[in-house]
């Protein structure tokens, strides 16, 4: 695919231009599927992707197993609870095991900051050949999510030629509990990365002013910014400011599991402020998607009859477009190069 070097992935803020560009459009092939009746390709026949999550998950997870097994890969399970982490296993020993089973790619969660990277940079240097995807570390990052939010809002915008060029010059709202979201980090990278200008907003307590110089430097680690040119960042501190004109709408769950201290009056004064409803989404001044990550915290980010509408919001439309962004991940990450890529991508007649 063209101009895709990441053995790994583990943060949005790595990407190019042409990186979204290509998730972007191998997503839309695979989205495409199901209706033209072919589900399930030969392309990484013969590969086995492992998933090791330390942290639960009901979305990311079983999507990453549908989308390994719609391009026919093995697929492998690890729970931590049962293992020998219990007995004193280190992570690194862990994987280097699932390895030598034949991991291609290992797609990794954990409630610490930073344990994807330091995985993929452990194996790399014990010399192993995996892939490392990373479903989300602490607050740091979440970055199969955040490309299977800007496909959604790319193919809003543009459902037959779904592309970073789509967002360019859009105003983006998030809302919400963006200081404990990795989902929001993700998206900051990856939204101002095809030039639209993100508002965010919630209190001081879940929106630092910091956040507004969030894409100013590239990470540490990370000499420099492979996007020339980034859309901005703004902090609001009310609906108010930031609906008005905006293009698209993310709110955010309240993290309360990653909550140090009480940092809500309450949960109903929250809502009150910060919740969307019927009424707060008409001050956008026009029919806007509103987004969700999932999963939602009802009646608290999101009015629930606002939630049981499907016409309302793009929720279940996020879960569906999960599938073919994740297969485009584990392809660009396992298939490899050649012609026998590139014909595993026509549908076998096989069907599951
Ligand atoms: C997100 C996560 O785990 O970070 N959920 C998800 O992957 N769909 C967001 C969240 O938990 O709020």
């Amino acid at each position: 695919m063209s101009g895709w070097n990441h053995r790994h992935v583990i943060d949005l803020a790595a990407f190019s231009l042409q990186d979204f560009a290509t998730v972007l459009e191998l997503a839309q092939r695979f989205r495409s599927l199901p209706d033209a009746g072919a589900r399930k390709l030969p392309a990484l026949q013969g590969r086995l992707m492992t998933t090791l999550f330390f942290e639960p998950s009901t979305r990311t997870r079983s999507s990453f197993e549908l989308a390994a097994k719609r391009l026919s890969a093995d697929v492998q399970s690890f729970s931590p609870s049962s293992s020998s982490l219990s007995k004193g296993e280190s992570l690194l020993d862990t994987a280097r095991t699932y390895v030598a089973m034949g991991a291609t790619v290992l797609v990794v969660r954990h409630r610490c900051a930073g344990v994807p990277a330091c995985l993929a940079r452990d194996l790399d240097r014990a010399g192993e050949r995996v892939a490392v995807l990373n479903a989300g570390d602490g607050l740091h990052s979440h970055p199969s999510q955040g490309l299977l939010d800007l496909f959604t809002l790319a193919r809003h915008f543009d459902p037959l030629a779904p592309s970073p060029e789509g967002l360019r010059g859009r105003r983006v709202a998030i809302v919400g509990d963006v200081m404990h979201s990795r989902v929001a980090r993700s998206n900051l990278w990856a939204l101002t990365a095809c030039g639209a200008d993100v508002v965010l907003c919630g209190p001081p307590t879940l929106v630092p002013e910091a956040f507004a110089d969030f894409v100013a430097a590239p990470p540490p680690g990370q000499h420099e910014d492979p996007v020339p040119r980034r859309g901005s960042i703004q902090v609001v501190r009310s609906l108010e400011e930031a609906l008005p004109g905006a293009d698209a709408v993310m709110t955010l769950r309240l993290q309360k599991e990653r909550m140090q201290q009480q940092l809500l009056s309450s949960l109903d004064t929250y809502h009150r402020l910060y919740g969307l409803s019927r009424d707060r989404l008409a001050l956008c001044g026009q029919p806007v998607p509103l987004l969700h990550p999932g999963p939602v915290n009802r009646g608290v980010e999101m009015a629930g009859d606002l939630l049981d509408d499907p016409g309302a919001h793009l929720v279940e439309e996020q879960v569906r477009n999960g599938i073919p962004v994740r297969m485009a991940l584990l392809y660009l990450l396992a298939a490899g190069d050649g012609a026998g890529a590139q014909n595993s991508l026509k549908p076998s007649s096989s069907r599951p």
